[in-house]
């Protein structure tokens, strides 16, 4: 398999405060959780991150979290004097979890510098796939959305995909801006991976079969609809909708489902697996992550990728 994963985001610092007084932690964010299940799946290929992190203590955590898991950093540009995006999970005495961010002044929002462009563009020849989410697109400011969007233009043109997730997050744009943002962002994108329940905040659809409409309209040659325990809906100009159910599970947190989910049905998509059986893959995969708590599961508990013997793509 030629060419490389760019994966364009935010990675945080997830801290766990533990009964004993100390820290735990881990590196995570939509982009990233993807990231890394597609390394520990496809571990022959090179899978980049693309950001910026602060040159402090902290981003140095990061970045060893991403050595840790084979997660290429160089496209991670460095802002002196900046800081890494910081979450906090505490859990209290019933067991309800709570979510805490330090993220506003984040050094992913300064990505895509001249600099960084000049990098990036010296290197895109090598980007197979390009992964852009919701939450990348919400922390840039519009030159940066313009500037992400022209690179992803770039990898489709030359033969290469763009995979887009809409993970809509209320606390960080409105609903107005994420839209007209997403739609441009999925006019780029040979790929369209996105949750139901997003599409239904910014779009107000009322069924998938709707949802999946409106999406092909803009053009998405693939489609495919997340929706939790219902599985999800593949479409788009290749194909004629078709539903994969969800494997039935005992979910314990649903964190990163869409996240491992794109990872197991893009690395499927680039085997030339069918879309159904990347489908099915994505699914298997997410359910196994939602029987774990937290984003990244131990790599050990993953199912590999099938061997594709007999796919007619
Ligand atoms: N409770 C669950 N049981 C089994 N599979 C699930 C469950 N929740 C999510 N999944 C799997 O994860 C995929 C993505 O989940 P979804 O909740 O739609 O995405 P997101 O996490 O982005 O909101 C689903 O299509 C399904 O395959
Ligand atoms: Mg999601």
């Amino acid at each position: 398999m030629n060419g490389e994963f760019w994966s364009a985001g935010e990675c945080m610092l997830e801290l766990r405060p533990q009964p004993d007084g100390t820290i735990l932690h881990a590196a995570a964010g939509d982009s990233y959780n993807t990231a890394v299940y597609m390394k520990r799946l496809v571990p022959a290929l090179p899978v980049r991150y693309l950001s910026a992190l602060g040159d402090d203590a902290m981003s140095i955590l990061i970045r060893n979290h991403m050595h840790a898991e084979h997660i290429d950093d160089s496209l991670v540009e460095t802002r002196p004097g900046g800081t890494p995006g910081l979450y906090a999970i505490e859990t209290d005495a019933g067991g309800e979890r709570r979510f805490a961010y330090w993220r506003a002044q984040s050094a992913a929002r300064s990505m895509l510098s001249a600099a960084h462009l000049a990098q990036l563009g010296a290197a895109l020849a090598q980007c197979r796939v390009l992964l852009v989410t919701g939450i990348t697109l919400a922390i840039l400011d519009d030159d940066r959305r313009t500037a992400l969007l022209a690179l992803a233009e770039t990898v489709r043109s030359a033969g290469g995909w763009v995979a887009l997730d809409n993970n809509y997050r209320a606390a960080l744009w409105d609903a107005a801006t994420a839209a007209k943002w997403m739609d441009r962002a999925a006019r780029v994108s040979t790929h369209a991976l996105f949750s139901l329940d997003d599409e239904v905040v910014l779009h107000g659809a009322a069924d998938p079969a709707r949802a999946l409409q409106r999406i092909e309209s803009l053009g998405v040659p693939e489609v495919v609809l997340k929706f939790g325990a219902g599985g999800c809906l593949l479409g788009g100009s290749c194909g004629r909708a078709a539903h994969v159910p969800a494997v039935q599970v005992q979910a314990l947190d649903t964190t990163a489902a869409g996240d491992s989910f794109n990872a197991g049905y893009l690395a499927q998509r680039l085997a030339d697996a069918t879309y159904i059986q990347a489908a099915e893959f994505a699914c298997a995969l997410a359910a196994t992550v939602v029987m774990h708590h937290g984003a990244i599961i131990p790599a050990h508990a993953m199912p590999p990728l099938p061997a594709l013997l007999d796919s007619e793509s």
